[in-house]
């Protein structure tokens, strides 16, 4: 399955399922390595993350928490740059590690809100670790942890990404095609 179609656009193959795993098996091990002995909440962002999330999340081997946030500044395959409401706040996070788990950074606009809300409620250190990461879309100085991979500034779906809420279930990545 090299070209695919989701609604109204097509789409071609750009990361497989067996990269995108071996590529979540190296970052988990690195996070392993630097957050053993650490309290660690891992904060997903919803909905994306979802897959990325559960995939390295049972490849971490110490003791440590998830939980889930949601908000959403896309609209379609243009950023709208427009915060929507965050929910999913419960978890006391003073003094924790928390390492924030996201799909793509785009702009980093949610990233900065996501992380000026954990400055808010004085986690103790704050890691970013995103499954995918663009560049030349980044508009932020907040430095990225630990990033899956580097992508050009393309619209891409699947494995959690979506274009309209469709795409997500899609087991690799892909790229709009022009
Ligand atoms: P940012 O706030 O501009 O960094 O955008 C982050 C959010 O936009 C991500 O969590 C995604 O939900 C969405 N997003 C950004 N780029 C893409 C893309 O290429 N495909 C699908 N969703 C995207
Ligand atoms: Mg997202």
């Amino acid at each position: 399955m090299n070209e695919i179609t989701v609604l109204d656009r097509e789409f071609s193959v750009y990361i497989t399922e067996d990269e995108i795993q071996s590529r979540i098996t190296a970052l988990a091990e690195k996070i392993n390595e630097d957050m053993n002995g650490k309290d660690v909440l891992f904060f997903g962002v919803l909905n994306g993350v979802f897959l990325f999330a559960a995939d390295i999340f049972r490849q971490i081997n110490f003791e440590c928490q998830v939980s889930f946030i949601k908000l959403a500044s896309y609209d379609g395959s243009s950023s709208t740059g427009k915060i929507k409401e965050l929910i999913g706040w419960n978890e006391d996070i003073t003094d924790k590690t928390v390492v924030v788990l996201e799909d793509i950074v785009d702009t980093g606009t949610t990233l900065e809100r996501v992380i000026a809300e954990l400055k808010l409620r004085k986690a103790a250190d704050i890691k970013i670790c995103t499954l995918l990461f663009k560049p030349e879309a980044y508009t932020k100085d907040i430095p990225i942890d630990y990033i899956g991979f580097e992508i050009p500034n393309n619209f891409v779906v699947g494995y959690g990404l979506d274009y309209y809420g469709y795409g997500r279930n899609l087991r690799a990545i892909y790229k709009l095609t022009k």
